[in-house]
């Protein structure tokens, strides 16, 4: 009985030591979100693509191993990190995260980890580019493993909707956190090869996705020719680039979304009826937005503060 008791008084330890809160910080760091807050304005201020590669970068974090900071980890030695790995190409701004930690370090030291400050630079990224705001649980730790072979977990923009939903259900979370999610593609740019899928030998009959608004796509065939040879090349990912705004909705349903994976949204009716309802309310999106979000932002992680967010302690 006793051992019994133990056991039951272990899990919840173990449990309740896991459960992140809002409050986390206020007595070890209570001026850790203001001063995350100020990293992200002052890189936002020279560089517009901040804010995206921010939330991008928090949503890789997450779908691999938690969020556990994995995605800051720079390769050492035999070890090829995260970043390094081949769906890191959009990945940039890490510095915004150095920053961050050196300010927060300067004030509480050795307490605040690389993951929420991750997590609090995603949320501020997306408040500060007109989007929503949202209290964000903090009490992750810091994982200590981060391999490029693990970026094949990440969900591809060839997807299909079976595979997202996959894709999403082995994290514990659901179509309608698919849909929501997936209108991070408000922000930021996407290079030709993450969509040259659909506007190159599609299928055996279609040269070019068949649902794509042709005007569309005779406009991103423009900026990626075949065999393409300017890396750098491709589409910003909605017509208000820099503003977090349900217009990625909108221009889904009228055939002008990039990857597969977006019209993919389109495949499945409960899905579908989604993108359908945040097309005309931005309101409806941001409140799912939010609630999907802090669902991903919760998946856990690591056990430990890492002082450098690029170096394992
Ligand atoms: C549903 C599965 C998803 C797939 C297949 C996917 C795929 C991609 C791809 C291929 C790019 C472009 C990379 C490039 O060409 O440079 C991209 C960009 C981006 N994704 Fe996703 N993504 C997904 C979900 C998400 C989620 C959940 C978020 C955040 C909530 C997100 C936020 C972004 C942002 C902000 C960018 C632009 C990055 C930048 O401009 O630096 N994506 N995504
Ligand atoms: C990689 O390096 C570590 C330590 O630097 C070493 O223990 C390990 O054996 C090496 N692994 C391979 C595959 O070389
Ligand atoms: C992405 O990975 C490649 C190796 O696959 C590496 O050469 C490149 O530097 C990485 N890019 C970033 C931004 O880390
Ligand atoms: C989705 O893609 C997978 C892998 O290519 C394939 O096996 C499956 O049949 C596809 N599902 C649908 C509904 O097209």
């Amino acid at each position: 009985m006793a051992a019994f008791i133990t056991s039951l008084l272990m899990l919840f330890l173990v449990h309740t030591s896991n459960a992140l809160s809002k409050k986390y910080y206020a007595d070890t760091c209570p001026d850790v979100e203001a001063t995350v807050t100020e990293a992200v304005k002052e890189a936002m201020a020279n560089d517009k693509t901040v804010p995206a590669a921010l939330l991008r970068m928090h949503f890789h974090d997450c779908f691999i191993r938690g969020c556990d900071g994995s995605v800051l980890i720079d390769s050492k030695g035999n070890n090829t990190a995260e970043k390094d790995g081949s769906p890191n190409i959009s990945l940039h701004a890490f510095y915004v995260i150095d920053n961050a930690k050196k300010a927060v370090e300067a004030i509480c030291p050795g307490v605040v980890s690389c993951a929420d400050i991750l997590a609090l630079a995603a949320r501020d990224a997306v408040a500060l580019s007109g989007g929503p705001s949202w209290e964000v649980p903090k009490g992750r730790k810091d994982g200590r493993i981060s391999k490029a072979s693990d970026t094949s977990q990440l969900p591809a923009p060839t997807f299909n909707f079976s595979q997202l939903k996959q894709s999403f259900s082995q994290r514990g979370l659901s179509t309608r956190d698919l849909a929501a999610l997936s209108g991070g593609h408000t922000l930021g740019f996407a290079h030709c090869s993450s969509f040259q899928n659909r506007i190159h030998s599609f299928d055996a009959s279609n040269d070019i996705d068949p649902s794509l608004n042709p005007s569309f796509a005779a406009r991103i065939r423009k900026a990626c020719p075949e065999n393409n040879k300017v890396r750098s090349a491709g589409s910003t990912m909605d017509s208000t680039t820099t503003v977090f705004d349900n217009n990625y909705y909108k221009l889904l349903v009228s055939g002008m979304s990039l990857f597969s994976s977006d019209e993919a949204l389109l495949t499945n009716a409960k899905t579908k009826e989604l993108v359908s309802t945040f097309a005309t309310s931005q309101e409806e999106f941001y409140k799912a937005f939010v609630k999907s979000i802090i669902r991903m932002s919760s998946l856990n992680g690591g056990d430990e503060v890492r002082l450098d967010c690029r170096v394992v302690n």
